[in-house]
C-alpha cells in the first residue's frame, strides 16, 4: 500500500463516520507567536481546544504536514537513529470537539487498523493508561473495557504467559547425561558405580514402574506418603492446604486423593529439596525413604498409599550406587547452552529489571 493510499483511506474512513475533511495547514504557523512551525495535527485546532471558538462540525479529520527541527519536539538527534523519526512527516488525525470520546475513538481505530488496512490483529498490541498517584490520576477505566471488546484478552494474561513460559522450557532438553552418551552407545559415559545404580533403579529397586517416560517421569499419579509443605515449615501453607491432596486436590475425585504426578528425574541434583513438601535434602534421603518403605505422612489413608511403598533392602553400597546414578548419571552438565544470546525482543536475558539492563548493557 502506497503512503497516498494509506492517506486516502484514512480520510474516506473518517468521512464515513460524519467527519468534516479539512486541509493540512500550512507549516510556517500565522497568527501564532509561541509557535514557529507546526509540529503537530492539533496546532490548527488550538483555538477550538481552548473554546475560544466553535466548530461547524464537531468532528473533523485531516492530514497535517508537521516539522520537528526545535521547541518541545525536536526529532533531529533522532532521524537515521531509527527508522521511525522524520523532521518533517504528515500526521493523520481524527478530532473530536466535544463529541464522540473514547468508546468510538477506540472502536473506529480498531476497524481503521484491522478492517480498512487489514492488518493482522494478533500481531497488534494497545495499552491503557494504568493512573499517577502522583498526579492524582486514576486508571483509564473507560479505554480497559473498550479495548476489550476488540482485543483478545488472552494473549496479555497469566495464562498466556505461563504457556509462553511453558512452552519455552519444553525446548530445554536435558540430553548431554552420562547415561544419555552411554544409551547412545558411549560404554564409557558413566562409572562403574552409576551403571550399578542404573540397574538397580531398572531392576531390584523397580524405580522404572513410575518413571518410566523418556524424562523418567510419567502421567503416573502416586501417593507416597511423604511429607507435606506445612509439615516443613513452609510459608502460606497449612493442614487445610488443597494442595497437600495432591490431584484430589483439584479434581477432587476420591481415587486422586494425596497422589502426585510421577516427576523427571535429570539434574535433580542441581536443586533440592525433594517431593512435593520438600521434606529431603539430598537424593541419598530419597533414595533411603523409599528403601525403609515406612510412610511418613499419618494423614494419607493406607488404601492410597502405593504398594511400593515397602521395604526394599538395598545394601549399602547399592544406595550409594543407586544415589550416584541420580546424582550424576542423569546429570547434563551444560545446560548454560540454552541460555540465548539475545531475544527477539530485544530485551534482557534472563532478568529484564533496570539494574540488569545497565550491567549487561542490554537497552
Ligand atoms: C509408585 C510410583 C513410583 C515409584 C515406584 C517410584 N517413584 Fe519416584 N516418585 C513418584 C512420585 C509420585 C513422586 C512425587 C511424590 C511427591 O512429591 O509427593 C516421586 C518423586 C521422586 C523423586 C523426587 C523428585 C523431585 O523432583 O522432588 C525422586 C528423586 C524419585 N522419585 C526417585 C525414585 C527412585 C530412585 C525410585 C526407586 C527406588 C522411585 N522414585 C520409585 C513415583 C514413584
Amino acid at each position: 500500500m502506497t503512503s497516498s493510499e494509506i492517506r486516502q483511506k484514512f480520510l474516506d474512513f473518517f468521512k464515513s463516520k460524519g467527519h468534516k475533511i479539512v486541509p493540512s495547514a500550512p507549516i510556517v504557523v500565522k497568527d501564532d507567536p509561541t509557535l514557529m512551525f507546526t509540529n503537530a495535527g492539533m496546532n490548527q485546532f488550538k483555538d477550538y481546544f481552548l473554546g475560544n471558538q466553535t466548530p461547524e462540525n464537531p468532528r473533523i479529520a485531516d492530514t497535517q504536514k508537521c516539522l520537528r527541527v526545535s521547541g518541545k519536539h525536536n526529532d533531529l538527534e533522532e532521524v537515521g537513529v531509527d527508522t521511525y523519526h522524520h523532521t518533517m512527516f504528515e500526521m493523520l488525525g481524527n478530532w473530536s470537539i466535544g463529541d464522540y470520546f473514547k468508546k468510538e475513538a477506540i472502536e473506529w481505530s480498531w476497524e481503521l487498523l484491522t478492517k480498512v488496512y487489514g492488518l493482522p490483529k494478533d500481531r497488534l498490541y494497545v495499552t491503557v493508561f494504568e493512573g499517577d498517584a502522583s498526579e492524582n490520576l486514576p486508571p483509564s477505566s473507560v479505554a480497559l473495557v473498550e479495548w476489550k471488546k476488540w482485543v483478545e484478552e488472552d494473549k496479555y494474561s497469566n495464562k498466556g504467559a505461563s504457556f509462553a513460559i511453558s512452552a519455552y522450557l519444553r525446548t530445554l532438553l536435558t540430553n548431554e547425561a552420562p547415561f544419555q552418551k552411554w544409551l547412545k552407545g558411549n560404554s564409557d559415559a558413566m562409572t562403574e558405580q552409576e551403571k550399578q545404580g542404573a540397574s538397580i533403579f531398572f531392576g531390584k529397586a523397580g524405580c522404572v514402574t513410575c518413571h518410566y517416560e523418556k524424562n523418567l517421569g510419567s502421567m503416573n499419579f502416586a501417593a507416597l506418603g511423604v511429607k507435606d509443605h506445612y509439615e516443613m515449615g513452609g510459608l502460606n501453607t497449612s493442614e487445610s492446604d488443597r494442595r497437600n491432596l495432591g490431584r484430589g486436590g483439584f479434581t477432587g475425585k476420591d481415587e486422586d486423593m494425596y497422589k502426585f504426578r510421577t516427576p523427571q528425574l535429570y539434574n535433580l541434583g542441581d536443586s533440592g529439596p525433594y517431593f512435593h513438601g520438600g521434606s529431603k535434602n539430598s537424593l541419598e534421603e530419597v533414595v533411603r525413604y523409599f528403601n525403609t518403605g515406612v510412610v511418613e505422612n499419618i494423614r494419607v489413608p493406607k488404601t492410597q498409599i502405593a504398594e511400593f511403598i515397602t521395604p526394599i533392602g538395598l545394601s549399602e553400597e547399592e544406595i550409594q550406587a543407586l544415589t550416584q546414578f541420580l546424582q550424576n548419571g542423569l546429570r547434563d552438565p551444560n545446560l548454560k547452552r540454552y541460555v540465548p544470546s539475545s531475544v527477539l525482543s530485544r530485551m534482557c536475558f534472563p532478568n529484564n529489571d533496570l539494574t540488569s539492563k545497565i550491567d549487561m548493557d542490554c537497552f
